[in-house]
């Protein structure tokens, strides 16, 4: 008999769901529905806290492959206040080792990005078996080479600057297509590729606004009457690097820009009196079906989850190295970012399309 539980934690992507019922259906198969025990913790880690759970069965898992959002909830439980007593004095650590024990649970599996996987590795650390899987339109978790739910996110990305490329060279405009992503920039650079993007702007690549109009100028000079920028959301100029973390923090809290893009439209227009606008699709980015390549990455990392709970082979993140499905140790993915290098073969790639990173 095996016991698991499911928990998915931190902001949704496209195949959370797909993900779950690789496990799921995988084990039941292996094991026989005899043999299993599967429980759902809701709305991620506060459902472990505060023990709300149902059980699951094979029908919950039945048409959920191409399934958006996650059948069992997300929140976001910040890791450096899991330690921290909540508001009534519960220790929730302890709560969350105790509704485990409770279920008498083989394992749990846990599904989530960065801040996810912190406390997926202390309650490893406290003793509990723990199975990861690699989620987050990011794709910036340490130790895999993607994660489900980046694929479908730089689709929807990309739809967005295809459908901008059209109204672009109508009017004659600058426009600017915000893409998520605060601290790592993979999002907005495939997606800037993928839509022929003029100039990508990413946090990894600090840029300075004069180089970002000499792009758009020399782009004029060329003959095209408009230019499109791919820009994370957690870009940043050159010159706010110098800032200290809290001047930065100020200068964002006490911007009159709703985020950065509106503050780089504002420049460029201020500098050479052109038009620009910017979209934002914010949160259609993680909605919506996976597609297929997720679809089919999810399940296959499900069904290696499933091996390891079968094994009793526990305390990895299963995860993608060079195409083939690896299990990475809990204690070397936790509190690492995977960040773009700015002397990524793609990058040089992207330079010889004649992509400015406006630096
Ligand atoms: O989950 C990752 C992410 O989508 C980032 O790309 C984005 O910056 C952030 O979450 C948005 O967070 P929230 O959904 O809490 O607004």
């Amino acid at each position: 008999m095996k016991r698991v539980g499911f928990l998915t934690s931190g902001g949704d992507c496209q195949a959370l769901n797909a993900a779950m019922r690789g496990v799921a259906k995988a084990l039941w198969f292996e094991l026989g529905p005899e043999n299993l025990e599967l429980y759902g913790f809701l709305d991620g880690y506060k459902g472990l806290i505060y023990s709300n759970y149902k059980q699951l069965s094979f029908s919950d898992f039945s048409g959920i492959l191409t399934r958006g959002g996650t059948i069992l909830g997300s929140s976001r439980t910040p890791f450096k206040t899991i330690k921290d007593p909540d508001e009534n004095g519960l220790d929730k650590v302890a709560a969350m080792k105790q509704n485990y024990y409770k279920l008498n649970l083989d394992c749990l599996v846990i599904l989530g990005g960065n801040g996810t996987h912190k406390t997926a590795n202390l309650l490893r650390e406290e003793g509990l078996n723990i199975i990861t899987l690699p989620k987050t339109i990011d794709n910036d978790l340490w130790g895999t080479d993607m994660t489900f739910g980046f694929q479908s996110a730089v689709n929807i990305a990309s739809d967005v600057i295809d459908c901008i490329h059209t109204t672009a060279s109508s009017h004659s405009r600058v426009f600017i297509v915000e893409v998520m992503g605060h601290k790592v920039g993979w999002l907005t650079l495939n997606a800037g590729i993928s839509g022929g993007a003029d100039i990508i702007l990413i946090p990894e690549i600090p840029y300075d606004i004069d180089s970002v109009i000499e792009a758009i100028e020399e782009r004029r000079k060329r003959g095209s009457n408009f230019t499109i920028l791919a820009v994370a959301e957690g870009a940043i100029s050159k010159e706010d690097t110098k800032l200290s973390k809290k001047e930065y923090k100020e200068k964002v809290a006490n911007s009159p820009y709703p985020s950065i893009s509106y503050e780089i439209a504002d420049q460029i227009n201020k500098k050479t009196g052109i038009e620009v606008r910017v979209t934002v699709p914010g949160h259609m980015q993680r909605g919506g079906a996976p597609c297929p390549y997720d679809r089919v990455f999810a399940s296959r990392l499900g069904t290696k989850a499933a091996e390891c709970i079968i094994e009793g082979d526990y305390g990895y993140m299963i995860g993608i190295k060079n195409r083939e499905l690896v299990k990475v140790p809990l204690g070397e993915v936790a509190g690492k970012l995977k960040e773009v290098s700015p002397d990524a073969p793609i990058i040089h790639e992207a330079r010889m399309l004649g992509i400015s990173f406006g630096e």
